[in-house]
């Protein structure tokens, strides 16, 4: 019931309508016992600064920002946390103290996904695509350990920026492939994971981009694409034997992690995750 304490937190995009996020939050505060409620903006580009004041002055106590607003974002901030500014996006706001704080809570929503079925350190890891979702995903799992990543991406100059930025920052290993080389990578691959939008809602059928004749049984396969649940690639990893993690697991920990920042407590991700899957 909200009154006049009920405490406002919510997400600044645009387009707005099909984000589940609203969902989850309001789940996990209720369940928390929390008197907090998390509603959609709809804020066009030209307005993020203006919107983003009157949110701090409205006393709002957190935001997500999502498309298109991730990198503009860093241009009205008081503090950015450090694995942001490796990544150059943020996608969680904390009116703290007078200030307006940073966050980047995909990649770690992302690393607590592959967490809870493995380990992470020193796994060899590929990754399909070269964009926002990639590259917070690189970065955390090479601040986390890994051995190796592979990019493979259509525009091989996007992924060589990729690799570039990132050997700018941290020593690690990684290198720049083109999909006609999948063939040799997957069997050297741990952990595959495709963020692609390839097979997502309403393009369910396309083609996968590693069919499971290319796939092993010790393979984990994580699509980001949350909807649907089981997009193509997964359901080629399923008929490989391999392991598979929907894009679920990384929408509910980032949200988790999110609301880890607002208000210090652990959202509970076997409800949220219940839940959701009805609602999707
Ligand atoms: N589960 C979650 O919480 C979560 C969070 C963030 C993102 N996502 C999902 O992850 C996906 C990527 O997001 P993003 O922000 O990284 O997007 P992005 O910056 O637009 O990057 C998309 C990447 O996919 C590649 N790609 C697009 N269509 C392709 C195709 N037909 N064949 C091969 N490669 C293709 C692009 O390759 P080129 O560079 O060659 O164009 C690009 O590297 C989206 O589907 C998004 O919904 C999920």
């Amino acid at each position: 019931m909200i009154n006049g304490e009920t405490k406002i937190v919510g997400l600044f995009g645009h387009p707005i309508e099909h984000t589940i996020s609203p969902n989850m939050h309001n789940i996990a505060f209720k369940h928390l016992n929390l008197n907090y409620i998390y509603v959609p903006f709809n804020v066009k580009p030209q307005y993020l600064k203006s919107a983003i004041i009157g949110a701090k002055n409205m006393k709002i106590v957190g935001l997500n920002v999502t498309i298109p607003h991730k990198v503009n974002i860093l241009n009205y901030l008081d503090y950015i946390e450090d694995s942001a500014k490796l990544i150059g996006a943020v996608n969680t706001i904390y009116f703290e103290d007078n200030l307006i704080k940073g966050y980047n809570t995909d990649g770690k929503g992302a690393l607590r996904a592959l967490k809870n079925v493995t380990l992470v350190k020193n796994k060899k890891i590929s990754i399909l695509g070269a964009g926002g979702a990639a590259r917070a995903i690189a970065y955390e799992l090479i601040l986390d350990g890994v051995e190796s990543i592979n990019i493979i991406n259509r525009d091989f100059n996007k992924a060589e920026k990729l690799k570039n930025n990132i050997l700018s920052n941290i020593d690690c290993n990684i290198y720049v492939n083109n999909y006609d080389n999948l063939n040799n990578i997957i069997p050297e691959t741990d952990i595959l994971i495709d963020s692609t939008p390839v097979g997502m809602y309403p393009d369910v059928n396309a083609e996968p981009l590693v069919k499971s004749y290319m796939m092993h049984e010790n393979l984990i396969v994580n699509h980001l694409v949350y909807n649907p649940i089981e997009t193509s690639i997964l359901k080629e990893a399923k008929k490989a034997n391999a392991t598979t993690i929907s894009g679920l697991d990384m929408l509910i920990y980032q949200g988790i992690e999110s609301l880890k920042i607002w208000t210090k407590k652990e959202a509970p991700y076997k409800l949220l995750k219940e839940r959701l899957i009805k609602i999707l």
